[in-house]
């Protein structure tokens, strides 16, 4: 039970209850200034001014709570990442090199490099030391102030190895206090020894992969690289319809590299955030406001891969919701710093401080369905909050965008070491 005291500025508090922010709503924030939060276990329990908390309560009710001062500093919810591939194996710092020299992503890929490189590095992996690799890089997102993430596989790419990706997401469920998604990607790049046939792969997601993923349970979500040079809209088709079958809803990879009709199939299919979205037209645009699907644009693998950049102006402007998430995977984004993620949101596509904190909490909790236990500071939501070193402004996060700025990370009313 924790109360925090005399906070400078509480962001992103929640007046109505909202399941998304869009267009010219993103770039508004409620704050309250020189307030009080109060968790109780696992939960907010209550926030206000501070001029209101010993009307409210008395010395002896307050009594049972450990009290941070929070003076100079502010409160903010955490951040929710709803796309990543933090479980893999191995680093690939060496492509970094190839990039550099000037080779571009598909042309890596197209060599064996990529995601089957990450993908032969993780078979002769054990499940326990991809758990031992993977569990770091869970406690690091936590110390840079994400309270929820969504995992991925997709670097198994046979149903032994993509199950085996699954289940160490299921263990980082089980060990960790971050609130965990888990999303089956087996169709994230076609293995060499089905190239030429390709129809075998997909047969292999649907029919083999699938039901055993359904059996286990270990898959919230199901996702397809629907992009030139991997799935097809026809194949991303089949294996949504398949999944629909199991009750599972897709988050899809769509229009990184081309206008790739992911965005419509994803649409087409209720996806619950459709990802990437580097090449978005008006007929995608059109697709999505009359939808429930979350445009997710993850400016890591944009700024790490030098790609054109989502029109995301162009999407706020026209009255969607955008998210920003990490995409945190070895090949196209090594880092999963959701506070870099907001500085480039603002720098790279112009959004305003504001629009990125509502991108990378309430919109990215509704990418992982989370709306209503995460994404903003609200009575009944779960604890999971930061508290900030002594900053001027809200605006001073995505600016000072090289500082560690989060002092104390809080998940489920516990304070982390
Ligand atoms: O989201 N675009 C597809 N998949 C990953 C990249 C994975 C990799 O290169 O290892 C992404 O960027
Ligand atoms: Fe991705």
């Amino acid at each position: 039970m924790i109360l925090i005291s005399n906070i400078k500025k509480l962001v992103q508090v929640e007046k109505n209850s909202v399941k998304w922010v869009a267009g010219a709503n993103m770039d508004k924030l409620d704050t309250i200034d020189n307030a009080f939060l109060l968790l109780r276990n696992e939960i907010i329990e209550d926030f206000g001014k501070m001029s209101e908390l010993s009307k409210k309560y008395s010395k002896n009710q307050l009594k049972e709570y450990k009290v941070i001062d929070a003076k100079g500093k502010m409160v903010f919810p955490s951040f929710a990442d709803s796309h990543t591939h933090l479980v893999y194996a191995g680093s690939r710092e060496i492509e970094y090199v190839d990039k550099i020299k000037g080779l571009s992503y598909e042309e890596i890929a197209k060599r064996g490099g990529g995601i089957l490189n990450s993908a032969k590095l993780l078979a002769e992996t054990s499940e326990e030391e991809l758990y031992n690799q993977s569990l770091p890089r869970i406690n690091e997102i936590i110390g840079l102030g994400t309270g929820a993430v969504e995992i991925k596989s997709g670097y198994g790419l046979s149903t032994e190895s993509e199950l085996k990706m699954l289940r160490v997401i299921r263990r980082l469920k089980e060990n960790t206090d971050i609130e965990i998604k888990s999303n089956f990607l087996g169709a994230h790049s076609i293995p060499a020894e089905y190239r030429g046939n390709q129809q075998k792969y997909v047969d292999l997601v649907i029919n083999e992969m699938m039901p055993q993923v359904a059996a286990e349970n270990l898959a919230d979500y199901v996702d397809v690289f629907c992009d030139k040079g991997f799935f097809t809209v026809d194949e991303t088709d089949k294996i949504l319809n398949a999944a629909t079958k199991y009750g599972l809803r897709p988050k899809i990879h769509a229009n990184e590299l081309d206008y790739s009709g992911g965005i419509q199939v994803g649409v087409k299919h209720n996806a619950l955030s459709v990802d990437h979205l580097e090449f978005v037209g008006d007929a995608e645009i059109d697709s999505l406001l009359s939808s429930e699907t979350m445009p997710t644009v993850l400016p890591g693998a944009a700024f790490f891969l030098n790609m054109v950049y989502s029109p995301v102006r162009k999407m706020i402007d026209a009255g969607l919701p955008v998210a920003l998430a990490s995409d945190f995977n070895p090949g196209s984004s090594p880092s999963g710093n959701m506070k870099l993620i907001m500085s480039m949101g603002c720098i790279n596509y112009k959004m305003t401080p504001n629009e990125v904190i509502n991108a990378t909490t309430i919109n990215t909790a509704y990418a992982m369905g989370l709306q209503d236990k995460l994404g903003s500071i609200a009575r009944g939501k779960l604890a999971n909050v930061y508290i900030t070193k002594k900053i001027p402004s809200i605006e001073f996060m995505p600016y000072a965008y090289g500082s560690d700025l989060i002092e104390k990370v809080i998940l489920r009313g516990e304070e982390v070491d």
